[in-house]
């Protein structure tokens, strides 16, 4: 098809191989066509028809012409099986040999903090396989664009890791550009690395584009700066999706008396474990704790106690999954200045010995024990 043709309004159904058809997408989509798509015969029925105006069969440039001609009779075939007496061409197709997938960090939840590199790498895919925590983009994207959403939650994975691995590696291996669109970033608990070497073992081209991690972006917006000069010189991420165990918990302590400050992420199901064995590693109780949940989102709510009553101040605001708790005397750093973003003004913080729950926020608590179960790695 000549790229200046004005189709307007027809849509067009494009039959063929992915790798043959995602190259005639583009091409319709510029004339302003609406498109879809078929790779497998049996999909073609009068109802998946349904509006198409135009029928193009792609077949590749390389085929000889009598193998393109039983090629397309294969599709004139299921086109005449679902009844459709649509005007249809054949069209000789490059064939895109080769995709893509890149892993894009997609930052702490606010589409504003996605790198440009990650929306210029959004704006060009076919096909992006989305987590939960990823921000929520439609303005950036490609027409026509197929978005997977493969987020999990805490407990329930519908799309297990495997299979989000094997449907992205199948999409590039048939030419497609993929990208893979994470929370936070794609290498700090994002499973970014793993997916990275099975993309490499199936021989595809992969890239991997940073994200900021909701492990430095949450506190600050809470205005809790993870170092602080005089109180904090190094902070440490912790997963706390499963369990710490007795050495970890030692070290962390040792760390934390030191001066560091312990970020924990997926770590609200196993808070009550982590701050009993913090203080059992001799942590002391009135150490400063934040929760701070759903940062960048309209629900944000940040929750200020301490080591010693963390497990009874996050049960009863209901504190639950995505948190980030920040454990040390940074929490309070900019207690008396402004506060930026939307966490608890300065003047309403709590200190150690007067903790709060819910109500630093106007929440009301949760009376109930909260399960806040446990988080979901991505
Ligand atoms: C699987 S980890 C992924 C981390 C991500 N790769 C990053 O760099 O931020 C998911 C955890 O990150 C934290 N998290 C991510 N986004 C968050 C947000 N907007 N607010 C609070 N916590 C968040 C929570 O602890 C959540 O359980």
């Amino acid at each position: 098809m000549h790229a200046h043709v004005d189709l307007g309004s027809v849509t067009v159904a494009l039959l063929g191989p992915r790798r043959l058809t995602t190259t005639l997408r583009d091409t319709y989509q510029r004339a302003a066509a609406g498109v879809v798509e078929f790779d497998r015969p049996e999909d073609v029925s009068s109802r998946s028809l349904s509006g198409v105006g135009y029928a193009v069969i792609a077949v590749p440039e390389t085929t000889d012409s009598a193998d393109a001609l039983d090629g397309a009779d294969v599709w004139r075939g299921a086109l005449a099986t679902a009844g459709a007496a649509l005007p249809v061409s054949v069209e000789r197709v490059a064939e895109r040999t080769r995709g893509s997938i890149t892993l894009v960090g997609g930052g702490p939840g606010d589409p504003g903090l996605i790198t440009a590199a990650g929306l210029h790498a959004l704006a060009h895919a076919d096909v992006i396989y989305a987590d939960r925590l990823a921000p929520a983009v439609t303005d950036e994207l490609a027409p026509g664009v197929r978005v997977v959403p493969v987020g999990k939650r805490p407990g329930h994975h519908p799309v297990p890791q495997s299979e989000i691995q094997t449907q992205m590696i199948e999409a590039a291996l048939a030419g497609e550009t993929v990208v893979r669109f994470k929370g936070g970033d794609p290498f700090v608990f994002g499973r970014g690395g793993e997916e990275l070497l099975a993309c490499r073992e199936a021989g595809v081209d992969v890239h991997v584009i940073p994200g900021i991690t909701s492990a430095v972006a949450v506190p600050e917006n809470a205005g809790i700066p993870v170092t602080f000069r005089e109180l904090s010189r190094s902070f440490t991420v912790v997963s706390g999706h499963d369990p710490l165990d007795e050495n970890e918990l030692e070290h962390l302590a040792g760390l934390s008396r030191s001066g560091a400050t312990i970020v924990l992420l997926m770590g609200m199901a196993t808070l009550p474990q982590t701050v009993s064995g913090l203080a059992r590693h001799g942590l002391a109780g009135e150490t400063p704790l934040a929760v701070l949940e759903k940062g960048f989102s309209p629900e944000e709510r940040s929750t200020y106690t301490t080591l010693a009553t963390a497990v009874v101040d996050a049960a009863a605001a209901g504190c639950a999954s995505p948190a980030v708790t920040v454990i040390g005397p940074v929490v309070h750093a900019l207690a008396d200045g402004a506060r930026p973003g939307s966490g608890v003004p300065a003047s309403e913080m709590p200190t150690s010995d007067a903790p709060v729950s819910a109500a630093s926020n106007g929440d009301t608590p949760d009376a109930g024990t909260p399960d806040p179960g446990r988080e979901a790695r991505s």
